[in-house]
Formats: C-alpha cells, structure tokens, sequence
C-alpha cells in the first residue's frame, strides 16, 4: 500500500522502544528493540514549552521521570536535567528523554520511525511543522509514518507534508460514526492503526477495500500474534520485540 510496508510479512514496531525490558521512549529502549530486530519504533512526541519536539508519551512528567508537572510547561534544558532510566531500573540510571533530533542522530536510516503525534487539542501548537522539518533534515520522509488520535493534527500533516505517510489511530472508544470511511476524505491517511482487538476479518477486509493498511497496537502475547499475523495486518507494534522477531522467524 505505502512504501513503509512490506508485501512479505508484517513489520515489527517497537512500543516506545523495547519498553518491556526498558524504560520507554529513552535511547536505551530504542538501541535494545533494533539489536532485537525490530524493523522500527513506535514513537510519542510532543513539543516542549520551547517548542522542541521531544519523545515521551505522558502530559505529566511524575510516571517516568523523577521529574513533577507538566511537559509542555518544560523548557528543553529544564527537561534535559531529568532522569528517564531510574525509576524503571536503577541500571537505567542517566536516560534523559530524547528530543526527536537525538533519536535521528543516533539510528538514522538503520530503522523505520512511527512518530505518534500526541497533540490533542484543536488549536495548532506547532508540534507538526516541528516533526516535519526534523524528519525532512535528516532525509527520513521514506523511513517515516506518523499517526495521531485526533484527526486534526493528522489533516494538518497532510497539509504540511502530503509526502510523508499517517496512520490514523483509533481505539475502541471512538464513537463509530467517527471510524468511518468519510473520516479518509477529510483527512487522507494510509494505514489504520487500530487496538488489536478491533482487528477480525471484517476489519481488515473493510481496510483493504479502501486501499488502508492495518497497524496492529499493542501486541504482547503470542497466540495474540499469531492470529494477526494469519489475518495479515501490515505491522505489529509491540512492547517485546523479541517475541515477536522470534515467531516471525519461526514461521
Ligand atoms: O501508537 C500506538 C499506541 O502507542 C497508542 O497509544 O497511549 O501507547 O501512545 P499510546
Ligand atoms: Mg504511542
């Protein structure tokens, strides 16, 4: 469907980074999934109170850093003297959150990225025009899919970079009217991203009749797996990678 796909299996996408055995969205979970072989990372970014796109998935800092209050009233330097490892594991001790630019440097084209866009209010913060000039710098239209819940911020991606492919993601809590097929006319998308367990026959046949690809979220057990794999979704993301590298080799 979109070059980011593969015809031959379902990718790999790693939840915030190998998130099961690391603290999400850190470098060190991101180095862990691809040695793992995962084929790319699933990404939060949102912009902090300077307007630089950083990775972390929360609005409130307290869950995954030793840190209190909310992101986007941050600056990048005061985010940058926090600890992002240790209360996972004190080996962990020293991650910082990453911005979007740190995470380009350090993989660049050794992995495919699915920049979640985590920006939901009505108003513009800007957070896409951020995300699409970084990823346009460092040349990762072609390695990139980006995704959002709110298909504002997916429309205005489509206005900024018609380039780069988007997913939209939807969770069972999104009234119907609102999954449909004339959602795809105001706001062009590629792939579907759906809660694994919206994910039967009929979905993916209603997706593939309208040329979307299906984006599996999140994928941690293995029967689990292997019922989306024979339904033949085009990606698994995944907090356990190596579970999943495992029974894609297997088979
Ligand atoms: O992109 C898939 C999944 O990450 C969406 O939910 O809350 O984990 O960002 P969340
Ligand atoms: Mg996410």
């Amino acid at each position: 469907v979109v070059t980011f796909f593969r015809a031959d299996r379902p990718l790999i996408l790693a939840h915030r980074g190998a998130s099961r055995i690391a603290p999400e969205n850190t470098l060190a979970a991101f180095r862990l999934a691809l040695e793992q072989g995962a084929d790319g990372l699933e990404l939060d970014v949102q912009l902090s109170r300077d307007g630089v796109p950083v990775v972390f998935h929360d609005s409130e800092l307290s869950r995954t850093t030793d840190g209190r209050g909310r992101i986007s009233e941050k600056t990048l330097a005061e985010l940058r003297t926090l600890d992002a490892g240790k209360w996972f594991d004190p080996r962990f001790a020293g991650e910082r959150i990453p911005t979007l630019e740190e995470v380009f440097e350090a993989f660049g084209d050794r992995a495919l990225y699915n920049i979640e866009l985590k920006a939901f209010g009505v108003r513009d913060d800007g957070l896409v025009r951020a995300v699409v000039a970084c990823v346009r710098r460092y040349g990762l239209v072609h390695r990139t899919l980006l995704s959002s819940f709110n298909p504002l911020t997916l429309r205005r991606a489509w206005r900024l970079a018609p380039e780069i492919p988007r997913g939209l993601l939807v969770d069972l809590d999104l009234p119907l009217p609102l999954r449909r097929a004339w959602l795809a006319f105001l706001v062009p998308h590629q792939a579907r991203h759906l809660s694994f367990r919206m994910i039967d026959e009929r979905t993916v046949s209603w997706c593939r009749r309208r040329g979307l690809a299906v984006v599996a979220w999140t994928v941690n057990d293995l029967q689990e797996a292997e019922r989306l794999i024979r339904l033949r979704v085009d990606a698994l993301i995944t907090d356990d990678p190596a579970l999943l590298v495992r029974l894609l080799g297997a088979q």
